[in-house]
């Protein structure tokens, strides 16, 4: 686009004004940095700005999906729920936006389109699609995990004389469905939302399931003032607590139960107490072997898929649309999902299930009147709702025209291999700083509060050494990223989820390469390492 706004020169650009945008703009402001955040959306949030779905909900508990830096606004923040829903979250980041004052350094409808680093000058050229001009020093991509929808996937959508609607650009206004055929395609943590919340509105709803997913009933009561004091009296414990457990959530392995040494009876105790807790808890806090020994992953599994049997009835046919097998996959090798009466849906009468895997009834085109399956039957519709996933990880970024050193372009490099330097950097693109990419915590198994506070502060961290010291670049080494990337495949294939395909894997994506997208070692270790990192001097870079 062309342009006739002035360069604006920056030390920092932030890319997103999402949970880690926010932070991040207000952490670097504060060192005193002339920084700006450049933001997609016409406001802040991200994920729960764009993600405004009916049912859109957390499944991290609301009290620990939280910034720690400062208790008063932790607070002065009351959570009514739970496990709130999108409009209270949103709401709860407009207010972290208004308490920091961050909406003045903040520009709205300016995607971000190319950012190009100009090695001679040590600075990299960013232009935004509201034509903006920026010349900056560091390039900090906020840019989110999950924030780059898959779109168009299917022939003949363009046929389709109904309404589409994708659940990452949910129209704000709603969309009626009352007395509609309205279809809904995948099951993944958002198509779960989806059905178990518009089912009972829907003059129909046909859910077009590929792959069933291990689901767990949430218990979301709400929380009153005693409660909400309740909360807010742990503040000291959580914040010490949260950023060493596994997962960055509250609750971690009990070192006192392992499967190994329970009896039998004890085993079904500790699975029935972590499920009944309505929480993540039954993933992440049951049995650490789950996630290494097939046999003890598949007595989990069976002992989730059988909860679930029983509250489809043992209907053979919901069954086998809507309950894994174990030759499918193990419970939690896939972000298990929490859900509220998501099952249920399936036994109204205006609620019909079409398996749609590839060796059933695949989906084969988007027809005029509806959608057309393999088998010939066409499943007439007025309104389609899309809840098909992301391109993780790698998405955001590779969706912008990132050029490094010698013009290097970085879809081109990811479009090869996927390999970043701690999920902070990457080989050939100094001043680039990076969080939410590939080979860190991140969506799949961490709070992601708790890790993008702990990434942002990181970068925060050695910005500030950098100018302490007078140095202006950084960049990672390959020796850096080498040994990052084997230290995190060596985790990955030691546990069973590179065996199966999921968005994990990046499987979800055609062509993309595969490896674990997000690091399996533990919330508490990466932090550790990356403050090993920090307190040797940035060895895995070089800084001048
Ligand atoms: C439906 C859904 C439910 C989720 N539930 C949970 C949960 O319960 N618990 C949990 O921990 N996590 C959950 N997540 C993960 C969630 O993404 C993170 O918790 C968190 O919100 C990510 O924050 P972020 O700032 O990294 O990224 P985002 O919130 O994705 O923000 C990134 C921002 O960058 C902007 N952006 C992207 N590209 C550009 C560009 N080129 N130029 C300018 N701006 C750009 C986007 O518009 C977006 O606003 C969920 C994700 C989804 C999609
Ligand atoms: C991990 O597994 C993949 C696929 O089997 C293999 O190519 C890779 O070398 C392994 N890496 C490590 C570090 O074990």
């Amino acid at each position: 686009m062309t342009t006739d706004k002035p360069t604006i020169v920056l030390d920092a650009v932030v890319l997103g004004a999402g949970v880690a945008g926010l932070y991040q703009l207000y952490q670097l402001r504060r060192e005193g940095l002339n920084v700006r955040a450049y933001e997609a959306g016409g406001d802040v949030g991200g994920t729960w700005y764009w993600n405004r779905y009916p049912g859109a909900r957390f499944d991290s508990e609301a009290y620990i999906y939280q910034f720690f830096f400062d208790e008063k606004l932790y607070k002065d923040w009351s959570w009514t729920q739970r496990f709130p829903g999108q409009p209270e979250i949103e709401r709860w980041l407009h207010y972290i936006t208004d308490r920091l004052d961050l909406r003045k350094d903040i520009s709205f409808n300016a995607r971000v389109e190319s950012a190009h680093y100009d090695e001679d000058r040590g600075r990299w050229t960013i232009k935004t699609g509201a034509g903006d001009v920026i010349d900056t020093q560091f390039f900090v991509s906020c840019g989110g995990m999950l924030s780059a929808p898959l779109h168009d996937q299917f022939e003949g959508m363009k046929d389709f004389k109904g309404q589409i609607v994708y659940t990452s650009s949910y129209p704000s206004e709603g969309v009626d469905v009352k007395d509609k055929k309205v279809g809904v395609i995948g099951v993944g943590a958002t198509g779960i939302q989806v059905v178990q919340t518009m089912a009972p509105e829907c003059g129909h709803m046909t859910v077009f399931a590929r792959t069933p997913q291990y689901v767990v009933a949430m218990k979301n009561p709400t929380l009153g003032p005693k409660e909400q004091d309740a909360y807010k009296a742990r503040y000291h414990e959580l914040k010490e607590s949260i950023p060493h457990t596994f997962s960055g959530f509250e609750y971690d392995w009990d070192p006192k139960i392992t499967w190994a040494t329970a009896t039998p009876e004890e085993r079904l105790q500790h699975m029935e107490a972590t499920y009944q807790d309505g929480s993540l808890k039954m993933w992440l806090a049951s049995f650490g072997e789950i996630f290494f020994v097939k046999e003890i992953s598949d007595a989990v599994s069976d002992f989730v898929a059988d909860k679930m049997r029983q509250r489809l009835k043992n209907d053979p046919h919901l069954v086998d649309v809507l309950v894994p097998t174990l030759d499918d996959y193990g419970f939690g090798t896939h972000r298990v999902p929490l859900e509220n009466k998501y099952l249920e849906a399936y036994l109204l009468p205006n609620v019909e299930a079409i398996s749609v895997r590839k060796n059933r009834n695949p989906i084969k085109r988007f027809v005029e009147k509806g959608i057309e399956l393999s088998d010939g039957r066409v499943v007439e519709l007025d309104v389609v709702i899309l809840a098909t996933g992301f391109d993780a990880g790698s998405g955001c970024l590779s969706r912008v025209d990132v050029r490094g050193k010698g013009g290097v372009s970085l879809r081109e490099e990811w479009g090869k291999d996927i390999r970043t330097t701690m999920g902070l950097g990457k080989v050939g693109f100094p001043n680039l700083l990076t969080t939410a990419v590939p080979l860190a915590p991140s969506a799949a198994l961490c709070n992601m509060t708790t890790c993008l506070s702990q990434q942002t502060e990181w970068i925060t961290e050695l910005v500030k050494t950098m100018r302490a010291q007078g140095q202006t670049k950084i960049e990672p080494t390959d020796e850096g990223e080498d040994k990052w990337v084997v230290h995190h495949d060596s985790l990955a294939n030691a546990t069973l989820v590179p065996k199966t395909d999921s968005w994990y894997m990046g499987s979800n994506v055609p062509g993309k390469p595969r490896r674990m997208l997000s690091y399996v070692g533990g919330v508490g270790t990466y932090r550790k390492k990356c403050d090993e990192e920090a307190e040797a001097g940035y060895p895995s870079f070089v800084r001048s």
